[in-house]
């Protein structure tokens, strides 16, 4: 409205009024929200929101990003209207959408709210806001409809079948997964006839250019299936997604490898891609495969200098982590590693327990101060609060742990995510909360 009002003052001057329109169109695709939005949003209205706080430095590297997400869904004419919050100043909207740390992406559709998990780029949080912002299961009505979905999706979960009691598990492990992952339905006759369905209704996964058959006596509960199954067997990883991965229980194989891949990392890499291809049926229950070009996730979580390219297979569930006991250059080595892993006769190292929580912390805590060394010239003040800051944090943890009440990380989940510590660390604390939400 404001911005009509604006145009029509300055009507007489057409320049005046097109600058004006173009640089209020920049923001325009962005809604500014606040807890009214509480009354006056609609039950079929479909929104976006960032939550952010004004001292939040991702928040704002977030901003140019969001633009670009709202003026692309505006274009292409999306259902979902794009908002932002202040949640430190319209708290009651932050508290219905439990907003623990910034910034957080949410999506409300039909009173539900969908958390965002993803990397921040405008493609990954576009994809979330097609995927939920749509159907909870689309419809694959004919072949060219399912060639279509198959060309465009790494992972595609079908349904095929009447209505039954499977088709009930199934819409609703949708309603929990959508956030990760695709929800199909087709007939029988859309699928190609080498996929082969003993007895409908059923559950078909369709990944890596092969296909499974969802067995409840051997896969378990649905929901569990998929979500363990809901990443390509080989990928490359970054570290959002392998935070990801660690909700799927299985171990991660991954090859560290430099950007830009010089050929002695194309190599390692492409070993692992083999051994992950090639024997498939034997470790895939256990293990995902795949190589990062980032080793800053890692290194925090073995907290030194690793060595690039190298394999490192890492237990996401305990922070644990597997080191190969030899130089491992042929897929031989490779496989030994794995079955050494397995089998237990290679020790895990790393861990979540407490004195590894205390070493991580004393060593976000160096990595900290060797990052704002150089700012201590420029602003000593500034960097003596942060010291300060990082040592009562430490004295705080360890008194609490020795209280046996490891629970320092959700009091201050807020406080420390301005950029401060590494995404690494900032990224691990997070993990533990959620943990310690479920
Ligand atoms: C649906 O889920 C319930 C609970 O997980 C399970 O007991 C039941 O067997 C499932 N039904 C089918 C048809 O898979
Ligand atoms: C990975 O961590 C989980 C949780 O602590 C544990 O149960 C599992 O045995 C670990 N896996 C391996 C191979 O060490």
């Amino acid at each position: 409205m404001l911005i009509v009002d604006a145009c029509i003052l300055v009507y007489v001057d057409v320049d005046v009024c097109v600058a004006v329109l173009l640089a209020v169109s920049v923001s325009a695709f962005v809604e500014e929200l606040d807890d009214s939005f509480i009354e006056t949003r609609t039950a079929d209205d479909i929104w976006l929101i960032k939550f952010y706080a004004p001292w939040c430095s991702f928040c704002k590297q977030l901003d140019p990003v969001w633009h670009q997400v709202g003026s692309e869904l505006k274009s292409l004419g999306s259902p979902v209207n794009v908002g932002k919050s202040d949640a430190t100043a319209s708290t009651a909207l932050a508290r219905e959408f439990r907003v623990r740390g910034y910034p957080a992406i949410l999506m409300w559709k039909k009173g539900v709210m969908y958390n965002y998990s993803g990397p921040r780029t405008k493609d990954g949080i576009l994809d979330f806001a097609h995927r939920v912002g749509g159907p909870l299961v689309r419809s694959l009505s004919s072949l060219k409809l399912f060639q279509h979905a198959v060309s465009r999706h790494d992972i595609m979960v079908i349904y095929v079948g009447a209505t039954s009691s499977l088709k009930g598990n199934f819409t609703s492990a949708a309603e929990e997964l959508i956030v990760y992952t695709y929800f199909f339905s087709a007939s029988r006759d859309v699928l190609p006839k080498v996929v082969s369905l003993p007895s409908l209704p059923a559950v078909v996964l369709l990944k890596d250019g092969t296909f499974h058959t969802y067995n409840e006596e051997v896969d378990g509960d649905l929901k569990s299936w998929i979500n363990r199954e809901r990443f390509p067997n080989f990928l490359k990883i970054d570290s959002y997604t392998l935070y990801a991965m660690g909700e799927t229980g299985k171990l991660v194989l991954v090859a560290l490898v430099k950007r830009g891949l010089c050929e002695k990392s194309q190599r390692v890499k492409h070993l692992v891609e083999k051994v992950a291809t090639e024997h498939r049926e034997t470790y895939s229950r256990s293990f995902y495969f795949g190589f990062m070009e980032d080793s800053d996730y890692i290194k925090g979580l073995v907290m030194d200098d690793v060595i690039v390219p190298s394999f490192i297979v890492v237990n996401l569930s305990n922070d644990g982590y597997f080191l190969p006991p030899v130089v491992t250059e042929t897929e031989l080595h490779l496989l030994d590693f794995l079955d050494g892993v397995l089998n237990g006769s290679i020790q895990a190292q790393g861990g979540n327990d407490i004195t590894q929580r205390i070493r991580r912390l004393i060593f976000d805590a160096k990595t900290t101060l060797q990052l704002i060394q150089p700012k201590v010239r420029e602003a000593p003040l500034l960097a003596c609060l942060l010291a300060g800051f990082l040592v009562s944090l430490t004295a705080l943890f360890c008194y609490l742990c020795l209280r046996k009440r490891p629970a320092v990380y959700d009091d201050d989940d807020d406080n420390d995510q301005d950029g401060v510590l590494l995404a690494s660390s900032v990224q691990r604390r997070k993990k533990q909360t959620d943990k310690k939400s479920d």
